[in-house]
Parts: C-alpha cells; structure tokens; sequence
C-alpha cells in the first residue's frame, strides 16, 4: 500500500466495486508518481460539496460517477466542450488558483480504445447501440471526428433522438431502417447494458447477430464479461472485435494525464484490471 502524498478520489455510489482505484494506483505507479487513490462514498445531493474538496486541495482532483456526475458538472467552474454539451462530468481536476476543471473521457476513452487497435474513425460509419449516458459520451467524442457519421438505435426511441442531437452527424434509427444502419457500419458500438453479468460468450444480444459481417468492427462497453455473447458471436462471423475493458483503461488513462500531466502506461492498467477481476470471480 502506497503512502501516497497526493490524493484522488474515486467518488460516487456505490463505489465500492469501482476498478478506478487499481487502474489509477497502477498508472501512478507506471509513471513513477506517489500519487494514491482512494474511494469516497458520496450521495446524491453531495455533488457540489465533494468538488468544493477539491477546491479546497484536499483532493488533487476526481473521477465522478453516478448519481454525481450532472451535479458535479453543475458545480464546475471550467467545463470542455464535450462536458457542457453532455451537461456531465465523470473528471474532476483541482488547478492551482483554486479552480476546478471538469472533463468526460469516456467519450474520447471509446475512440482511443479503437485507435491504438488500428482502427481509424475518420471517415468511418458508426452504429451505436443504446442511449444512455455512456452513448452520449461516445456520440459527442464521434461527432467531433472528420467525417464521421453516426446512427443511433434504442429500446426507447426518444433517448435515441435526445443523443442524436449530441453531434451534428448523428441521427436516431428505428425498425428497418435498424436493419440498415447496422449492416452498412463500419464499427457497431454495443452501450446498452444487455450482455452484463451472463457466463462468457452466452447471454442476450442487443442486436441481431446475423446483421454483423466479416468487413466489421464491433465494440462492446460491457466488461463483465470480457467475452459478451455479441464479441463471440462478431468473431464466429469473422468482425474485429473490441472488449469493454479496453474503453474502461483508456478513459482512466485520460483522467491520469489530466490530473498529473504524465501518460500512465495502458498495458500496466489494464493488467490491474484484469488481475482484480479475475479475484473477484475466482
Ligand atoms: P449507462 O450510463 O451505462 O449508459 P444508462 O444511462 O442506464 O447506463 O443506459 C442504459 C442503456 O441500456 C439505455 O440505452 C437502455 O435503454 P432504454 O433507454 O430503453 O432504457 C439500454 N438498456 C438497458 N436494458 C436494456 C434491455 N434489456 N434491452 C435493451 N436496451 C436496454
């Protein structure tokens, strides 16, 4: 256990299954920081008083998760684009002045996740499955990509429309028009939380798996786990297949720059992540 001299805090509820904290430790260790992370219980209607905690330099800075992150985005002075559009914060990062800046890298986590897999959004057509907070975050960050086009289907189809409005080159798809979207993508986005928690490679699809092709990409942010029935089901049929541990590492991966200023190794966190989850289930 490190004696860390500067502390974040990993703040929400619940947070005690949360794998920020041996992600970040194992980040602060790649990067050779005595930096530690610790887990901070917060309700609903705390949101202000935990980034005024901030401010006040008991933490050098935050990751935010639910029910806080509207809240906390509320109580944040300097917001990026992406956070003031998604009116939500999952980063917060004390400055010196006594400010706090606030972030979302899950966003930008999903597209580096692709990145460093070799595949290039540029250009590219997205389906994303679902609309809840981890698809908009992923449709503001895709909407900022060059040519990026996005289609959007949900259980509900009202959610689909509200995210679609998140990026110019979004829209909501229902129906047939479902059927289209997901084969002529490029990359087919699973956010929806059907998958979770089934036995490896079994479980409910969030889609129809015979609509996925060889020439494919297909991304689940579900975890647990690793292998979801719809990547087993992808690679049966040939697509390139992204898990969701690979979205968790990279958005982590951010906050660490952004409360640090060094890059944390990936390779390190996600062998942390992976070694806690297999504790757990072993
Ligand atoms: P997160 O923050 O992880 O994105 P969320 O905001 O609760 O979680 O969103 C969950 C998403 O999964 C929503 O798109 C939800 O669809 P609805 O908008 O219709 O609720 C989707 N979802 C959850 N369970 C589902 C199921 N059994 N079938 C289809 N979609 C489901």
């Amino acid at each position: 256990m490190s004696n860390g001299q500067t502390r974040v805090a990993i703040v929400g509820d619940p947070v005690e299954h949360s794998l920020s904290p041996v992600m970040q430790n194992a980040a602060f260790a790649s990067a050779g920081l005595d930096w530690e992370m610790v887990r901070v219980q917060v309700p609903s209607g705390s949101g202000a008083e935990i980034i005024g905690r901030v401010r006040s330099g008991e933490f050098a800075g935050l990751a935010i998760t639910m029910p806080l992150k509207e809240e906390a985005a509320a109580a944040i002075d300097e917001l990026d684009p992406a956070s003031a559009r998604l009116r939500s914060v999952n980063t917060a990062v004390g400055l010196p002045d006594g400010g706090v800046r606030g972030l979302s890298t899950d966003g930008n986590g999903f597209v580096n996740s692709l990145r460093v897999q070799g595949v290039d959004l540029v250009g590219s057509k997205v389906h994303v499955v679902g609309a809840g907070g981890a698809a908009r975050s992923i449709v503001a960050a895709l909407g900022a990509i060059d040519g990026c086009l996005i289609t959007i289907s949900n259980r509900t189809f009202s959610a689909a429309v509200e995210a679609a409005g998140l990026a110019e080159s979004a829209h909501a798809v229902d129906g047939d028009e479902t059927v289209d979207a997901v084969k002529g993508a490029d990359i087919v986005v699973n956010t929806t939380s059907v998958g979770m928690g089934s036995e490896s490679g079994v479980g409910a699809l969030p889609l129809a798996i015979e609509l996925i092709g060889a020439h494919q990409v297909v991304a689940d942010i579900v975890y647990h786990p690793l292998t979801t029935g719809l990547l087993a089901g992808a690679a049966a049929r040939g697509a390139h297949t992204v898990d969701g541990l690979g979205m968790l590492v990279h958005q982590a991966v951010l906050q660490c720059e952004a409360w640090t200023g060094f890059s944390p190794d990936p390779v390190a966190m996600r062998s942390a992540a992976e070694a806690e989850l297999a504790r757990r289930s072993g």
